[in-house]
Order: structure tokens, then C-alpha cells, then sequence
């Protein structure tokens, strides 16, 4: 099964998208945590993507394609994944379907993750991930045992720098252009399932479990 998790920043894609993979026993590809990652090794790519995920804007759609493309190619993703990030425009939506094609495999869902700009705000000011394993946390919904420190690893917590409220505004603004017209998009192919985001991260998940049942 491939599933694609939709929806603006902070909806809860990484969340619910590592529950997803426990759940259906799948890999969940995060784009965002693949370009943090590069941009952390310092390769060629992490140079070309630094300043341009820092400021919030889109990484080039030949840029993702290449990373998706090769993550695609490892073996555990042969039974399906869990598409975090990706596709983000019109064009990486039909790159998606190219890749697939050769792979002779097809989306089965996308799942719309559906907040309101006021709770994006208030979710990404109280961000704080796990800088030894990315485990995802929140100063008031889902906060560590211990201050500043991840439950499940003990390593330093942080925010992320795009987590700045100027440039969570910009990454707000390029969903709604470039992003948001893969609703229509996916709703067309009658593969789109809406998800209310909003509430207790357990009964969200509930629903997005029961979305791909
Ligand atoms: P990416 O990392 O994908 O960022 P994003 O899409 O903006 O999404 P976030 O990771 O901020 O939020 P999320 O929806 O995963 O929410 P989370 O679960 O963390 O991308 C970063 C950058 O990389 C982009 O800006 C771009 O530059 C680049 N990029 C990535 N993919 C690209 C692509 N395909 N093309 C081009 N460029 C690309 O939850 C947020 C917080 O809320 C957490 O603290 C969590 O604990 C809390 N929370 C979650 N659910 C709930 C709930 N129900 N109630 C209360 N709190 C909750």
C-alpha cells in the first residue's frame, strides 16, 4: 500500500505518518527529514538545499525527484510506504505517478490532514525534536518527561530553525499556492480521504488509521 500524508505545516504529517508505519509495518518517507539530513551530512545536496529549506521555499522538483526516486529503489519499500512531504506540486504529483508506473506500483491514498492556520501556529511554536533519533515532541500536547530531553533516546531536544514564526508564514504561504491544488488533484482520482487534524493526537490517529482500514 502507498499512502500519501497532505496537508500544511504542522498538520501532523510526521506524527502521524510514524504511526502509520508502525501500524501497516511500512517505511515512513519523510522528503523534510531526507533534505535535514543531507543538509546535516553536508553532501552536495545538503549544500544546494540549505538556504532554501532555512527560508522556508521549495526545493526544486528535479531536486526531489532524484532523492525520491533513489529512496524508492531500497528494498523495504518494496510492499509500499508512507509519503510524508511528497509530492508538494502538480509536478512532483505527476513525477510521483511516473515513478510508481516504472515500479509497476499505484498510490492507493491520500490523506488530507486538515488544520486551521491559528492551531499550525500554536503546534509549531511548541516543536521540539529529538536531535539524536527526530522523535517529535511539544512543550504543552506532547511534552518530554524530562526537560529538553527525548524520552526515548535521552538526546538534547530542539526547534527546528524553520520553526521561526517569519518563516513558518512563508512555508504557510507556498502550501496554499503550490501545494494545496493537490486536494483537487487527488479528490479527482477518488483516492483522497479528508482527515479533521485537530483534537487529541490519539483520536486523530484513530481516524487515520481508519482511513487506510
Ligand atoms: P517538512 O519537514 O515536510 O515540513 P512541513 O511539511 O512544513 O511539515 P512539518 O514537518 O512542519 O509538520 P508536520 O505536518 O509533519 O507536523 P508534526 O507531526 O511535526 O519540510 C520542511 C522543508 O523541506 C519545506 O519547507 C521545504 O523547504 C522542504 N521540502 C520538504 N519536502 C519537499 C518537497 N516535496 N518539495 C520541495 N521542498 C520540500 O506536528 C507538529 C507539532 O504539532 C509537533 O510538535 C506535534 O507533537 C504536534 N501535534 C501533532 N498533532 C497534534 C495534535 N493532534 N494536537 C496537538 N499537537 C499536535
Amino acid at each position: 500500500m502507498n499512502v500519501v500524508l497532505l496537508g500544511p505545516p504542522g498538520a501532523g504529517k510526521g506524527t502521524h505518518g510514524s504511526a502509520l508505519s508502525r501500524h501497516l509495518g511500512l517505511p515512513h518517507i519523510s522528503t523534510g527529514d531526507l533534505l535535514r539530513e543531507a543538509i546535516a551530512a553536508g553532501n552536495s545536496v545538503g549544500h544546494r538545499v540549505e538556504s532554501i529549506v532555512a527560508e522556508g521555499r521549495l526545493v526544486p522538483d528535479e531536486i526531489m525527484a532524484e532523492m525520491v526516486r533513489e529512496r524508492f529503489q531500497a528494498p523495504d519499500t518494496s510492499g509500499g510506504c508512507i509519503l510524508d512531504g511528497y509530492p508538494r506540486t502538480l509536478e512532483q504529483a505527476r513525477m510521483l505517478e511516473t515513478i510508481l508506473e516504472e515500479l509497476h506500483r499505484r498510490l492507493d491514498r491520500v490523506l488530507n490532514l486538515v488544520v486551521d492556520d491559528e492551531e499550525i501556529v500554536r503546534r509549531l511554536s511548541g516543536r521540539r525534536v529529538c536531535e539524536g533519533c527526530g522523535a517529535l515532541f511539544h512543550i504543552d500536547n506532547a511534552p518530554p518527561r524530562r526537560a529538553g530531553r527525548c524520552d526515548t533516546c535521552g538526546g538534547e531536544l530542539s526547534r527546528r530553525t524553520d520553526d521561526d514564526p517569519e518563516v513558518v508564514r512563508r512555508r504557510m504561504k507556498v502550501y496554499r499556492k503550490s501545494t494545496e491544488p493537490l486536494v483537487a488533484f487527488y479528490r479527482a482520482q477518488e483516492i483522497l480521504r479528508e482527515i479533521d487534524a485537530i483534537g487529541p493526537v490519539a483520536d486523530v490517529r484513530e481516524r487515520v488509521l481508519g482511513a487506510v482500514a
